[in-house]
Parts: structure tokens; sequence; C-alpha cells
């Protein structure tokens, strides 16, 4: 059977935490989804749109992984969609508490044949948020190493129109 995972998020923007655990999880499954989530509880900086064409430059080395958008119940998605695996990534143990409420109201919601599995974020990245990067980014400090070097110039652009 073909495995189909799904990695998902707001990804505000996309940064290099994010880009290894889909480098990790692109290798353990056969098909990745990266599904962008419409979170209308976050306030975007960057489009929908902007947010995709990010993301599909930054992956354009993996050959299994799409990019797709979402919105509304995130195990309806999953559902519907015939994911078998959900994977999320873990920076350190403040992510812990909120993650296993999470997966654990999904596993009610979700198929029986989905799982929610966890790879640990490579401690290089464990303290970066894209709040944080947009942060520093707005206020002229480095985010050279944190973020794909094609999402950094399209900040430099979008911000600079914005
Ligand atoms: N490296 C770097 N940063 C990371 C990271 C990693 N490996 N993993 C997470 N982050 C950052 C994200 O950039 C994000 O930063 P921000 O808050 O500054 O934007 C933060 O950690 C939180 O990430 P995440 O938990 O993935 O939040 P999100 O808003 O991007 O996504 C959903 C949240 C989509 C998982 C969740 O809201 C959801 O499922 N919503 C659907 C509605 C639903 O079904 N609700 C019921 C759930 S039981």
């Amino acid at each position: 059977m073909k495995t189909k995972a799904l990695y998902t998020g707001s990804f505000d923007p996309l940064t290099n935490g994010h880009l290894n655990i889909i480098e990790r999880a692109a290798k353990l499954y056969d098909e990745l989804t990266i599904g962008i989530i419409v979170n209308p509880s976050k306030k975007c900086v960057f489009s929908l749109d902007e947010r995709k064409d990010m993301i599909e430059e930054s992956l354009r080395h993996l050959k299994n992984v799409r990019v797709d958008c979402f919105s509304g119940l995130l195990a309806r998605y999953v559902n519907a969609n015939g994911f078998n695996v959900v994977v999320r990534g873990l920076r350190a143990t403040m992510d812990f508490e909120y993650e296993i409420q999470m997966a654990q109201m999904n596993a009610r919601l979700f198929d029986e044949t989905v799982e929610t599995v966890f790879l640990m974020t490579d401690p290089k990245y464990s303290f970066i948020s894209s709040s944080m990067i947009k942060e520093v980014h707005s206020l002229g400090g480095s985010i050279e190493g944190l973020v794909p070097g094609e999402i950094i110039r399209k900040m430099d652009e979008l911000i600079g129109d914005k």
C-alpha cells in the first residue's frame, strides 16, 4: 500500500526548520503533501498564493512532494483525501503539550487508518518560528541560514512592496 503523508501548517513563511522535517518525511513516505492551512485565528503577512509559490520554489528538488491549500477541520481534509499519516514536528517540550492534545483529538476524528507521526526538529532550528523570522527580518536582522535563500529573496521583494 502506498503511504500518503500530510505535513500541515500556516507556513507564514516556510523556514529551514519546516524544510528539514519535509525532507526527512519525503524519504519515509511514498507521497508527501504540504497542506497550507487558511487559519482564521492567525493574521498572515503573506497571502495563500504567495506562500504556495514560495514553498513550491523551495521544494523543487523533492519529486514526491506536492503543495495544496485547505481550510476548516484538519480531520475532514485528511479523511477526504485518503492520507494515512499526518506528520508533525516537535521543536521542544513546549510543543509537546499542545501537540498531544491535538493528536488525541484528531485520533477521534481521523479515519481508523490514519496515524499522527512526530519527528524531532533538528536542534539547529528548534528555537525558530515563522513569527520570529518575520520580526527579525522586518527589523533588518539577518535570517540567513534559517530560511531557504529563495524565500529570503521573496520576503525582501514582498515586504518592500507592502
Ligand atoms: N521548525 C520551525 N518552526 C516550526 C516548526 C519547525 N519544525 N514547527 C512548527 N514551527 C513553528 C511554525 O512556524 C509556527 O510559527 P508561528 O506561530 O510563529 O506562525 C509555530 O511553530 C506553530 O506551528 P504549527 O503548530 O504548525 O501552527 P500552524 O498555525 O502553522 O498550524 C494547525 C496549526 C494547522 C496544525 C492547526 O491549527 C490545525 O490543525 N488547524 C485546523 C483546524 C482543526 O482541525 N482544529 C482542531 C485540531 S484538533
